[in-house]
């Protein structure tokens, strides 16, 4: 009974302590392998580059909107303010897409207008 009244309580605190999937530093690791791989080409993570910086995205948007971006940017880029698509769909794994997204959206912070991109 104590057992479980423990666990009960603790339950909150071990959810806050875990974090979700983009806050796992392993997966932010492996998505930092990812865009050596398949984003610098087009980003730069705290300047503007032909893409914005993830500085930029990572103070705008959820960890699931910039998921959704990675996945499908042709379907988004209109609702997003872009004039134009010229981001395409990159062949990830699921894995490698969460992990990428979750190295975005470790850029939170600092100046959010920071490598901004012209809409
Ligand atoms: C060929 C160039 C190119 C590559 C490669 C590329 N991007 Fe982009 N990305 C862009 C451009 C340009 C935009 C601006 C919107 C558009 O044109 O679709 C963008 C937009 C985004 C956005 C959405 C910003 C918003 O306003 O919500 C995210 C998130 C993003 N990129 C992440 C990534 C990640 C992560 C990778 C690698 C897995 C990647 N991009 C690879 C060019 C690229």
């Amino acid at each position: 009974m104590t057992r479980l009244l423990l666990s009960i309580l603790l339950l909150p605190a071990a959810v806050l302590a875990g974090g979700t999937w983009w806050t796992d530093p392993d997966r932010i690791a492996f998505g930092e392998t990812v865009f050596d791989a398949k984003c610098m080409g087009c980003h730069h993570p705290e300047v503007k580059a032909f893409g914005p910086s993830f500085r930029w995205i990572a103070s705008r948007r959820t960890p699931a909107e910039i998921y959704a971006y990675i996945v499908s940017p042709a379907a988004l880029s209109s609702e997003r303010g872009y004039a134009s698509n010229s981001m395409p769909h990159l062949p990830l794994t699921r894995e490698e897409t969460l992990a990428a997204a979750a190295y975005v959206y470790s850029f939170r912070g600092g100046d959010p207008d920071n490598g901004g991109t012209k809409k």
